[in-house]
């Protein structure tokens, strides 16, 4: 049930569901299904419960696929929840990383852009909260990582660090993880106009530094075309292991 855009994590989920030997059926947006004359998001749930094993759910809302996952007897995926959570990108991000180098423990991670919106950054800092990394958070004042959030890592005793400059922490971190400006999630198309090209990665920047730099994709310009031929770019490889992943997760609670 995608009422949200999506390209990646819809195709890669119903890639990975095919490739497992099963099937999907769906919509791509609330304009073709019911929703769209009214009906409530419970009562499709109930009617997709019917006819399928599993629900994956984009919604702009956060904690949808919460509440949908209470009132239905199948397996709930949250595919993104507005600016809440995207846990299943996280699990591919963090097999990128291991499979980089072999480990996740002692790394130093930037997590850069739009950290107030970004569900991707969002998941990403608790899951790499659960190992023993050092977290760098770089993004424009008006963008920082949610208070909640900081304070569920302090609570961990996890080190994370606040910067707004990228040129500041190119030559500390192992892994640069780069976010669009989530350009829907803005009241005032002022404030997004504000903080739009805060950061951009190019080839200069990075050109003889140690590290790998990722993106949840899509990028609008955080990411200078000139990197794509480099050793540097995994996010291209990144989206291409969101097939094995999503396998493997509806593997596991698609019984
Ligand atoms: C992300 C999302 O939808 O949150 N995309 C994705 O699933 N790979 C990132 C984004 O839209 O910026």
């Amino acid at each position: 049930m995608f009422f949200e855009p999506s390209t990646r994590t819809k195709l890669s989920f119903e890639t990975s569901m095919k490739r497992l030997g099963g099937d999907c059926i769906g919509f791509e947006n609330s304009i073709t299904s019911s929703v769209s004359k009214g009906e409530s998001i419970a009562d499709t749930a109930k009617m997709f419960e019917a006819y399928c094993d599993g629900l994956v759910i984009r919604h702009d809302l956060e904690g949808v696929s919460k509440f949908i996952s209470d009132i239905v007897n199948v397996p709930v995926i949250n595919a993104g929840d507005g600016a809440g959570q995207h846990p299943t990108q996280t699990l591919l991000d963090l097999y990128t990383i291991k499979k980089e180098f072999g480990k996740i423990d002692s790394l130093k991670i930037a997590l850069i852009g739009d950290l107030k919106y970004g569900r991707t950054v969002h998941s990403l800092a608790y899951a790499l909260g659960l190992y023993d990394v050092e977290m760098y958070f770089v993004s424009p004042d008006e963008l920082k990582m949610p208070k909640e959030i900081l304070h569920d890592l302090e609570k961990n005793n996890i080190t994370y660090f606040e910067e707004d400059n990228l040129k500041n922490i190119v030559d500390k971190v192992d892994v640069l993880y780069i976010t669009r400006i989530q350009k829907e999630r803005f009241g005032d198309i002022e404030e997004y106009l504000k903080v739009k090209g805060a950061y951009i990665v190019d080839k200069d920047l990075i050109e003889g530094k140690d590290l790998i730099v990722m993106h949840p994709l899509p990028r609008i310009d955080e990411i200078n075309q000139d990197v794509d031929d480099t050793k540097y770019n995994k996010y291209f490889e990144q989206a291409f292991n969101a097939v094995p992943v999503r396998m493997a997760i509806l593997k596991t609670l698609i019984k």
